[in-house]
């Protein structure tokens, strides 16, 4: 099955797609064929990428200017779309933490607020204008196997990813009657800009022998599941929450 054609011709919002795993989906969609909205604050960096994808062969690439923790700045990034999304992709998040007793609560509430309460208000968004034009549409969460089981330090991401993996269910039931599927894809440890340097440390090198498959993911690890739960494939598929992550998840306790 080519499950890239399955985005030919559909129109794909990436929230958090200036940098990271936004930057690689939106990259992905491109050469799928979708026409990508790419989102997030840094519109510098969105409006470099929309280049670089329109030189590659995208010419319909836009860019939005989009903060998830502020319900007016995503109701005005949806209302100034030409068209409405086939699928969205809830990829911005943030990583801040430490440990408990050392964490402000504005760390824990700016957590909170982009990586569950903004999945929430674009989800909500999206699908109040799915119901509205009377069609469906598809969300697809980027969630993290720290969702699934917990690391030391990372306290207020680990609860925000829970929340993910449970929104996704929740929001699944809620809306399959509008044929709006939720799913969500559980990333390991992948090798991005921020976390090279970690995971070049005695610490991060320690983390990554404790990956079943001795390996950090790269970007292209995730894209087979990408596409499956972005498209059609999919079709019979909702409330799921699919780990990609070398076998982290089994790891021996
Ligand atoms: N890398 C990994 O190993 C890994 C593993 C599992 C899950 N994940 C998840 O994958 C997603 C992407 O992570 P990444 O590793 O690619 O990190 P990243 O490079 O730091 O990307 C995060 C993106 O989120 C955007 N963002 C942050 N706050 C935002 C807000 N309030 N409104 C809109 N956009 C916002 C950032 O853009 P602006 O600053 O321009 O807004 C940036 O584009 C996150 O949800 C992360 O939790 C990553």
């Amino acid at each position: 099955m080519d499950l890239a054609a399955g985005l030919r011709g559909r129109h794909v919002l990436v929230t958090g797609a200036s940098s990271g795993l936004g930057a690689h989906f939106a990259r992905l969609c491109a050469r799928s064929g979708a026409e990508v909205t790419v989102a997030a604050r840094r519109r510098d960096r969105l409006d470099r990428l929309v280049e670089a994808l329109r030189e590659a062969g995208a010419p319909q690439a836009s860019a939005v200017a989009l903060d998830v923790a502020d319900a007016d700045s995503v109701e005005a990034a949806f209302a100034g779309l030409d068209r409405l999304p086939d699928v969205v992709v809830n990829n911005a998040g943030v990583a801040e933490g430490g440990p408990a007793l050392d964490t402000d609560l504005s760390v824990f509430d700016r957590v909170i607020a982009t990586n569950l309460r903004g999945v929430w208000a674009v989800s909500v968004a999206a699908a109040r204008r799915w119901r509205g034009a009377a069609r469906g549409g598809v969300i697809l969460n980027v969630a993290s196997i720290l969702g699934l089981r917990v690391a030391g330090g990372v306290g207020p991401y680990t609860v925000s990813k829970a929340g993910v993996v449970q929104m996704t269910e929740a929001l699944a039931l809620e809306w399959a009657r509008y044929g709006i599927r939720v799913n969500a894809l559980a990333p390991g440890y992948i090798d991005t800009d921020i976390n090279r340097d970690f995971f070049a440390t005695p610490a991060g090198e320690a983390l990554v022998r404790r990956i079943p498959m001795r390996r950090l993911g790269q970007p292209e690890d995730l894209d087979a599941a990408f596409l499956l739960l972005a498209t059609d494939a999919s079709a019979w598929m909702t409330g799921v929450t699919l780990p990609v992550d070398g076998g982290h998840l089994v790891s021996g306790l």
